[in-house]
């Protein structure tokens, strides 16, 4: 034999040694290095990057990481607190599995500071896509006939920022309901269902995102936080959060992306709370004219979600989306309306060209950079 098979011989043998005291062991470990590549938001929470989970060989794989921030908490055992509450409910949460839902993969503590990495979502959230800047763009994009398509399935002109047409959302709050009956089921309460925590993704599927201010139904925290406008009324009373609550939180959702306008902005908290409390009074005008023909099965629809009793609504997420006077029935009229299309490849189409738009402009273009930072685009890797 030669010296060199020799040698090639021992070092299998060895490795063949290292193979086998790993598989006789109890435990495997390696180091963990998360560059970040991208801010993909910034929030009352903290901040998100876009970074990359890497193994051996040049594998990589990218995650999102929500870095919280400690400013909102008076003492190091107050933020602690939180931390370890919402560690509990992220540990739970990353057991649903849920098609709609962000999937939770770890949270870490890094010197004190607490990390939650996640699947990245490659897509957008709703307050970025729902503003006069994304709809115009498209437009100069896209040929006239596509435009029209747009129009009359996707979004178009709203009141005050463009407005989805009934069919796409009713499909996005239909997977936001999938979502959330999951939670519920697992009794967990999202507690803050709004655009910015509403993605959309390049595959025109819908993920919730965002359960910084997610509880346990048997452990509730201390403080609640809530997003007023898009609270439930009870909630802005002071009760704690409920599966119900979520229910008007997407009720409050589906009003604004129907109306093209957020219906409580501007308005001080108790005009807000008399306002939700008498939604049923102005519900009728919110909704577009264009859209007459569909407006009793839309009434019917948001009338579950966001009456102003928490027992008048629906009795559960699951219900919202599939019973009588549910999204699935709304869609079945659509579809007997002649209203029909493919929502989820139209959404698709339509994030391509939003994104394709800003890719063609100038990279120097800071306003365009701020709108839609492309979510594709990775720095080479540092190392
Ligand atoms: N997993 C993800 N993949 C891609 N983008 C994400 C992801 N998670 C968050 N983002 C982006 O970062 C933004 C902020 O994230 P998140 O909502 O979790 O933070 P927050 O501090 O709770 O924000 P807010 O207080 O506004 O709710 C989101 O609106 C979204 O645009
Ligand atoms: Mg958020």
């Amino acid at each position: 034999m030669t010296t060199e098979a020799t040698e090639s011989g021992d070092g299998l043998k060895e490795l063949g040694e290292h193979y086998r005291s790993l598989v006789d062991g109890e435990l495997v470990g390696w180091d963990a290095m998360r560059p970040f590549r991208k801010c993909l938001g910034v929030g009352g929470q903290g901040v998100v990057y876009l970074s990359e989970r890497r193994g051996v060989d040049g594998f990589t794989i990218p995650v999102a990481l929500k870095i919280f921030s400690p400013d909102r908490f008076t003492s190091p055992p107050e933020y602690s607190a939180e931390m370890a509450r919402l560690a509990t409910v992220a540990s739970r949460v990353a057991r649903i599995q849920q098609d709609h839902l962000v999937d939770v993969q770890n949270v870490v503590s890094v010197d004190g500071i607490h990390v939650l990495e996640m699947e990245w979502i490659d897509g957008y959230d709703l307050r970025r896509l729902l503003t006069p800047d994304a709809y115009g763009r498209v437009r100069e994009q896209v040929t006239e006939r596509r435009w029209q398509t747009i129009n009359q399935v996707v979004m178009t002109e709203g009141r005050q920022q463009p407005r989805l047409r009934p069919g796409t959302a009713a499909s996005v709050i239909r997977e936001c309901l999938s979502a959330l009956s999951a939670m519920h089921r697992h009794g967990i309460v999202h507690n803050d269902i709004k655009p910015s925590n509403v993605m959309l993704k390049r595959s025109g599927n819908v993920k919730i995102i965002d359960i910084g201010a997610a509880f346990e139904l048997e452990n509730r925290p201390p403080v609640q936080p809530c997003t007023p406008i898009y609270a439930a009324p009870e909630v802005l009373e002071g009760q704690p959060g409920t599966p119900a609550s979520d229910l008007a939180s997407v009720g409050y959702l589906l009003i604004e992306m129907l109306s093209g306008e957020q219906p409580f902005s501007g308005m001080s908290f108790a005009e807000m709370l008399k306002s939700k409390r008498s939604v049923f009074d102005w519900l009728p005008g919110a909704l577009p004219v264009e859209e007459f023909a569909l407006t009793e099965p839309l009434l019917r629809l948001l009338h579950g979600l966001v009456d102003p009793n928490p027992i008048q609504r629906f009795p559960s997420a699951e219900e919202a989306e599939l019973d009588s006077g549910g999204v699935a029935e709304f869609q079945r009229e659509l579809v007997q309306a002649g209203v029909t299309s493919e929502y989820e490849a139209e959404i698709r189409h339509w994030i391509d060209e939003v994104e394709a738009e800003f890719e063609l402009r100038d990279p120097s273009d800071e306003v365009t950079r701020d709108f839609l930072p492309p979510t594709r685009v990775f720095n080479p890797p540092s190392e």
